[in-house]
């Protein structure tokens, strides 16, 4: 993490734009502020779901889960009526162990790419998430599979073959940096930056790209579309911003990461949660957490409020201008 610091921001810079890195934000934010007795909420997407089907907040419809070898084998079956899902760990993290399956046809599934994936193959794969190979720690795991998120109109642009989302740290319930990460052919219909997405940092207060960056190196046009990232405005964008303080209000959480999709049919919904949100989001804003963070420390009063004040609070106090982007190249 700090050489990749350095490589975007000189010492002095990154002081003064304050960067928060990987030890002030361990120390000071998520053992500080995140209750360990918390973590199996966000660190299992079964359970996740299951509270976010309590509070009435939207995920990726659940088709199963299989958590026995032995069921292994039902998978066909299981999805039959459904043209598209995605196979994934209920521990995993970081897009290890995601399978999107983007069409089925005739019984046959295929990969977002086009390229055909046998069925045996679709086995031996949910064999390996239940042996715990793509999972926290190792351990055995169940494999949830969803149903095929279809992403928003407004990203075909900006994305490629593939489910862009919206990741927004929310900090004592009050959002303070956002931004969305599209995927690429180099990340197999995932948008996980270590898979190669590319990262956009997003204006608080409107939504609006700002700056971008693709394995750590600033970008200014999607690498598959070639279409330019300034132009990217996210729609609805106050009522995502709502969305993830009543995600973070569901977990009792105060440091984290709230990752949303914004589907064709179904609209706004919750993708995971994440207790240990990475770094990165600061190069894809070419700016640091730190400042946002003080201000809402310096500000008991928001913390407090509802939902809306919440949002607003955000987008009053840490709108971007597209300035930023000359910044950072
Ligand atoms: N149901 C789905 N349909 C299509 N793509 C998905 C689906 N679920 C996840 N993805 C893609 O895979 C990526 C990783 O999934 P996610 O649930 O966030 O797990 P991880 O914890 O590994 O990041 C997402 O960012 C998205 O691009
Ligand atoms: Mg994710």
């Amino acid at each position: 993490m700090r050489a990749l610091l350095d490589r975007l921001f000189p010492a002095r810079a990154m002081r003064e734009i304050g960067v928060l890195g990987m030890n002030g934000r361990n120390i000071n934010y998520i053992s500080r502020y995140n209750s360990r007795q918390l973590y199996p909420l966000v660190d299992d997407k079964l359970k996740t779901k299951q509270l976010a089907l309590e509070h009435g907040v939207t995920t990726p419809e659940l088709i199963g889960v299989i958590s026995a070898q032995h069921d292994v084998r039902r998978i066909a079956e299981l999805v039959k009526g459904h043209d598209g899902f995605c196979i994934k760990p209920a521990k995993g993290s970081g897009g290890k162990g995601i399978l999107v399956v983007a069409r089925v046809e005739d019984g046959r599934f295929f990969r977002t790419n086009g390229t055909e994936i046998p069925l045996i193959d679709l086995q031996r794969h949910l064999s390996n998430v239940l042996a715990g190979l793509f999972s926290l720690g190792g351990a055995p795991d169940v494999a949830i599979i969803e149903a095929l998120i279809r992403p928003d109109e407004v990203f075909r642009d900006y994305s490629y073959a593939g489910v862009p989302d919206i990741r927004v740290v929310v900090f004592q319930g009050v959002p303070v940096m956002a931004m969305v990460r599209l995927s690429c052919a180099a990340s197999n219909g995932k948008a996980n930056l270590h898979q190669g997405a590319v990262g956009v940092g997003l204006a608080m207060d409107t939504g609006r790209a700002v700056c971008a960056v693709q394995r750590n190196r600033p970008v200014f046009i999607h690498p598959d579309t070639g279409h330019p990232l300034d132009g990217l405005v996210i729609p609805h964008w106050h009522a995502l911003l709502e969305l993830s303080c009543a995600c973070a209000d569901m977990t009792g959480l105060g440091y984290l990461g709230v990752d949303l999709v914004m589907d064709r049919e179904r609209g706004p919904m919750l993708l995971e949660l994440n207790a240990r949100p990475g770094l990165a989001i600061q190069m894809a804003n070419g700016t640091g957490l730190l400042p946002r963070l003080r201000r809402v420390e310096a500000e008991p009063r928001i913390v407090k409020a509802g939902v809306r004040e919440r949002a607003a609070f955000a987008a009053r106090h840490f709108g971007t201008r597209p300035a930023a982007i000359a910044a950072v190249a």
